[in-house]
């Protein structure tokens, strides 16, 4: 049986043409029985359409580990160290509930739960905004059904171990999704509505494809060296009320403050990851956590009327990384660019998330349970820089 793709259904805000290719739901394929042939087309759906859904599905965490790796064979691990000191300090940004037997795949969610897939008891918590950002949404607002992105992010480390081509969620068990409203709170007066507890996606192509030629000739000589032990160093920082930046506080751990860590597995990588089936090039930056900014000089011959940084830079001073970063990643994320994913029970999303940014909304209530299964592995290699082709045509 053939597979078939339909559009997931886009808010009535989204872009016709800057969302077109973006979600689909994947129907005619048994995922615990998928053949090569089945593989390759969701493969090369996934790389081109970067979310995609299947309805109605019963696996295993191990199976589910098992599909997920078989985007990357030969990845072996979470994407994410299992390291107790790191854990210590970055319990407010990042917890980790491991299934046992299947470390590679976590239980995310909220309340409290029993005697699931072999874990015996979970206290799982739904961060909100509440939790991260500088400001909030008033309780009369919140009444209202106004909430907030979380904390726009890809999943990975960025310290040791290289990003995961792949992450998959399966909502095990879904609370009601009750319509809320997401609100930017950014002077923009931007706001998408999405039902409790949605994942919003936007692609970095888009952010990448909205930029001015002087931006894009930036991006394409930009590499970002992140900051080691990425939540524990933001773990006492706080959001803009988007969740795409830190507010620049000078709450950041100091590095010599962090567990124990060294410069050479300290990640570097450029902010354009090329697309490995459609060679687009999607800007990837995880904001939180960037540290500093090399940027190159200008190739030879290259036009520096308005160019940006035209004979390189490394950029260390925070508040500028953070400045740049935000100018280029906030339009990228504009409701007419994002897919809220609208959970129900048993359903399997795969993201590219070496192509797109994520980030939770919403904030359940102390009786709402939720229990999903979040898998990744991380990467065999680094995502792929622009080629020389990339550098040539927007520097
Ligand atoms: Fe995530």
């Amino acid at each position: 049986m053939s597979i078939q793709l339909t559009p997931l259904p886009l808010s009535p805000k989204a872009d016709p043409v800057k969302m077109a290719e973006f979600g689909r739901e994947i129907k005619g394929v048994d995922l615990n029985n998928v053949t090569p042939t089945q593989f390759a087309q969701i493969r090369e759906a996934l790389y081109k359409h970067e979310v995609i859904l299947f309805r109605d599905v019963k696996i295993s965490p191990a199976d589910q580990a098992a599909f997920t790796k078989a985007f990357d064979p030969t990845s072996n691990g979470y994407g994410h160290a299992f390291d107790p000191s790191v854990s210590e300090i970055s319990t407010r940004l990042l917890q980790m509930h491991g299934i046992p037997g299947v470390p590679e795949v976590q239980l995310i969610g909220h309340g409290t739960i029993f005697n699931h897939e072999g874990v015996a008891r979970a206290d799982l918590n739904h961060p909100t905004h509440k939790e991260f950002h500088k400001t909030v949404v008033s309780p009369e607002d919140e009444a209202k059904g106004y909430t907030r992105y979380y904390r726009w992010h890809i999943d990975a480390a960025f310290y040791d171990l290289s990003p995961p081509r792949v992450t998959s969620l399966y909502g095990a068990v879904v609370p009601k999704g009750i319509p809320q409203i997401v609100r930017y709170d950014d002077g923009s007066g931007d706001e998408l509505p999405v039902t409790l507890g949605a994942t919003a996606f936007a692609s970095g192509n888009n952010t990448f494809e909205l930029l001015p030629a002087e931006y894009k000739s930036l991006a394409v000589r930009m590499k970002i060296k992140y900051a080691p032990h990425l939540y524990a160093w933001v773990n006492n920082t706080h959001a803009v009320s988007s969740g795409i930046a830190i507010e620049n506080e000078g709450l950041e751990v100091p590095l010599g403050d962090l567990p124990p860590w060294t410069e050479e597995k300290r990640k570097v990588l450029s902010a354009l990851w090329k697309n490995e089936v459609t060679g687009k090039l999607h800007f990837q930056v995880h904001p939180s956590i960037a540290h500093e900014l090399l940027i190159d000089p200008l190739p030879a011959g290259a036009n520096r009327t308005n160019a940006l940084y035209p004979d390189g830079a490394h950029i260390t001073d925070l508040r500028t990384v953070r400045d740049i970063l935000f100018k280029i990643q906030r339009p990228g994320i504009a409701s007419n660019l994002v897919y809220a994913h609208d959970w129900q029970k048993n359903d399997l999303v795969l993201f590219h998330n070496r192509g797109l940014m994520h980030s939770v909304t919403g904030a359940l209530k102390d009786d709402d349970i939720r229990v999903f299964h979040q898998c990744n592995l991380h990467g065999s290699d680094d995502p792929a820089p622009p080629s020389a082709e990339d550098v040539k045509k927007y520097a």
